[in-house]
């Protein structure tokens, strides 16, 4: 199948012959940068491109309950590393020239008159739009009693229909916000920049340097910039084997491709 997938693949051109090997090429050349060249900014054509795509990221109803703080000038960059918690993660983002810091919107509500709108304006009917209002507000669950009580609810509904299970506003924020990371991530890779994705800061230190209003939470920083010319390329990290990460049909069973 995969085999069949790659030769009907859309040709690009001679340098990738076809989207996937383009595509293979982006994520193998991904890696967590160790150290930054602190002499070459990043091109303000390469961030709007980056920014672009960025923005095209999948997320829970289209709410994209993410923003991103593009922190650049030298005084805003010595802050962050203030509030690294490592002196590897501080180095990288002191010799970035841009760190791009991912909020996650812990209160989602807040982009509903805007998301509603939109879903107006592509014709969805008033049903529709109350149904995404009720669902956001069912996923994006305030609250450890909401949470209990929609969780009790939704395990004695499950055995006789589909039930939603309800989660955190953190842990449903956080996936939307780390998909547009990832896009983020990919998006530098292919123009060329190297970019180390870091969990390693205290975020009530980088909300207060950066002004981030309390209803976001930070799940990750990257520091973005070109790797120093300097160096061969790091061999690429270890990863699990295939069939320890994919399973077909069912927990635990091998897939047949691999
Ligand atoms: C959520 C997340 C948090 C991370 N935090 C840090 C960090 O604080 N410091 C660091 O040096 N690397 C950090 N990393 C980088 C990982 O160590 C790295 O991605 C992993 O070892 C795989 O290596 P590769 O990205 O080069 O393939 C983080 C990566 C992710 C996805």
């Amino acid at each position: 199948m995969l085999r069949a997938a790659v030769r009907t693949a859309p040709r690009l051109g001679r340098a990738h012959s076809t989207a996937a090997e383009a595509f293979r090429h982006v994520v193998m050349q991904r890696h967590a940068a160790a150290a930054f060249d602190a002499t070459r900014d990043v091109p303000e054509a390469i961030l709007e491109d980056i920014m672009q795509l960025t923005r095209r990221a999948p997320s829970s109803f289209n709410i994209q309950p993410w923003t991103c703080v593009l922190v650049r000038s030298a005084a805003q960059r010595e802050l962050v590393g203030r509030a690294a918690l490592s002196e590897s993660n501080r180095r990288r983002v002191m010799d970035a020239p841009l760190t791009a810091v991912f909020c996650a919107d812990l209160e989602p509500a807040h982009a509903l008159p805007r998301v509603k709108a939109e879903a107006i304006a592509r014709g969805k009917d008033a049903r529709q739009v109350e149904d995404l209002e009720l669902a956001v507000g069912y996923y994006a669950t305030h609250g450890k009693l909401a949470s209990l009580v929609k969780g009790v609810a939704a395990n004695a509904l499950s055995p006789v229909a589909p039930a939603p299970q309800p989660e955190g506003r953190r842990a449903w924020a956080y996936k939307s916000a780390m998909l547009a990371a990832q896009t983020y991530l990919l998006a530098a890779t292919a123009h060329g920049l190297a970019t180390a994705p870091m969990e390693g800061f205290d975020a009530a230190r980088l909300r207060a340097y950066l002004d981030v209003p309390a209803r976001y939470a930070l799940p990750l920083v990257v520091a973005t910039g070109y790797a120093p010319p300097e160096g061969p390329e790091p061999p690429p990290s270890p990863r699990l084997d295939v069939t320890d990460l994919f399973f077909e049909d069912r927990f635990g069973a091998r897939p047949a491709a691999s």
